[in-house]
């Protein structure tokens, strides 16, 4: 049991004590961060006059040491330690001498681990900007490639009009968009060092705060020492921000998953990332699609429980803090993966163009063009929803579509329809026409996709 303490104690801890306390079976995630902090903390020690610079020079080697060791495989990390920061320190010290004990000077693990989880956060918001933007290009590619593949569009899961797979697709390009622009926001709000914080109340060393801020590329020091050592909205505002992030993935998972099944047939997704049956030689199973809309439960989770753990914790840091950890790297992890293989995902499915446009071509998706056609002939609104109220009755009753009836049947409902409304109500002229900013019609989709392309080679 190799801890940074126990001066002021005459008895050690019970081991299970210790183990309930101990968070060094999650934190070594923490590794590298933590030497990073330590390397700056060290520099600035030396800057300060705190340090003399062969005791700099000293840990800066045996912290570098360390990392390499363990990234080879020569050092483990073992639960003999309570955490990694006492990992970290005990090596430096087992490595060179006393110059490591003046390592913590100036610094308790309060800020310590503020700093560390700050920087493994900041690392992960990146990542996360980076692996949706790669989902957003492919997205991107599908809608240039479909801005006529006509599909019906739903409400209530009902057919209502039709639209195009361009236009589908571009709903989720604009929530992925926004969960962008939220890490954005994330990440320029938290990229303040809490180092120097010390334990609550800062040091009586003649630190440079701002040294340490600029040596890890932080916008400046964190301005209130409680609140640097207390704060973990950062990570509450990230896992939110993930939790946005799987609620999309699920809603397009769902899709694919109803689009790929038998009835509907819109997509087929690739045996690569299909999965069969034990039992039933002829299933292949949207497996990925159902397991990224099934994490979604842990990511919600994770912001729930943390949203829970902070909400009545005294200033500053409490224990209750260090719980944290387990679910923010489990919720990174999975949000990460789900984004990649839903990507993977995508990237490979085959697009059934006739089904979708035969489903958009039966359902009355062009029951509201129907209406408007005779609105454009004088009748009014009110009364041209009931006359194709009518109509869909009469067509449901024939089991045919408006434009297979004939005009003497449509003028039998009702007079005002003439030759030209068969172009009216053709499923082309449904989508092409739609132009308003935002709407299918492929001259539209195709400014957006203009717009979506200057957006991706920005940002
Ligand atoms: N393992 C602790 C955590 O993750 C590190 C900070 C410990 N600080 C303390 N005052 N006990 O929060």
């Amino acid at each position: 049991m190799a801890q940074l303490w126990g001066g002021r104690f005459t008895k050690s801890t019970e081991k299970q004590v210790y183990d309930f306390n101990a968070s060094i079976n999650f934190d070594k995630k923490l590794l590298k961060q933590d030497i990073e902090g330590s390397i700056a903390h060290v520099t600035m020690l030396e800057k300060c006059a705190v340090l003399t610079s062969e005791e700099k020079d000293a840990i800066i080697s045996g912290l570098n040491s360390i990392l390499t060791d363990v990234s080879k495989g020569d050092l483990q990390i073992t639960s003999e330690y309570e955490d990694v920061h006492s990992f970290v320190e005990a090596n430096l010290i087992d490595r060179i001498g006393d110059a490591g004990k003046k390592l913590h000077t100036g610094r308790s693990r309060n800020d310590q681990v503020a700093l560390d989880m700050r920087l493994f956060v900041r690392d992960h918001v990146k990542e996360t900007d980076r692996l949706l933007r790669i989902l957003l290009e492919s997205l991107l590619k599908t809608m240039e490639e479909n801005t006529e593949t006509y599909m019906p569009g739903f409400t209530h899961l009902q057919k209502a009009q039709p639209i195009t797979l361009a236009h589908h697709f571009g709903a989720y390009f604009e929530m992925f968009k926004r969960d962008r622009d939220r890490l954005k926001d994330i990440y320029e709000r938290m990229n303040y060092c809490p180092l120097g914080a010390g334990a609550l109340a800062g040091t009586t060393y003649p630190l440079d705060r701002e040294m340490t801020a600029r040596l890890l590329d932080f916008k400046g020091p964190t301005l209130n020492s409680i609140d640097s050592v207390a704060d973990r909205d950062y990570l509450i505002e990230f896992l939110s921000s993930l939790s946005i992030i799987m609620m999309h993935l699920s809603r397009f998972s769902e899709e694919i998953i109803i689009w790929n099944s038998n009835e509907y047939q819109f997509v087929e997704i690739d045996d690569a990332y299909s999965t069969g049956s034990s039992i039933m030689p002829q299933k292949k199973n949207p497996d990925i699609a159902e397991l990224v809309r099934g994490k979604t439960g842990r990511v919600y989770g994770a912001l729930i429980s943390l949203l829970t753990t902070m909400k009545g914790l005294p200033l500053a840091y409490n224990k209750d803090m260090q719980e944290d950890k387990e679910v923010s790297f489990d919720a990174i992890e999975t949000v990460e993966n789900c984004i990649e293989l839903f990507t993977g995902m995508i990237k490979t499915m085959k697009y059934k163009k006739d089904r979708m446009e035969k489903s958009a071509s039966n359902g009355f998706t062009n029951a509201t063009d129907a209406a408007d056609y005779l609105v454009k002939k004088g009748v009014p609104f009110r009364d041209a929803h009931g006359i194709i109220g009518r109509l869909v009755l009469y067509c449901i009753d024939k089991n045919c579509a408006i434009d297979d009836l004939s005009l003497k049947e449509l003028k039998s409902i009702c007079d005002v329809f003439e030759e030209d409304i068969f172009e009216a109500v053709s499923l082309k002229t449904c989508v092409e026409n739609r132009l308003t900013i935002g709407g299918p019609g492929p001259d539209m989709m195709k400014k957006v996709i203009k717009l979506s392309k200057e957006y991706l080679d920005n940002n």
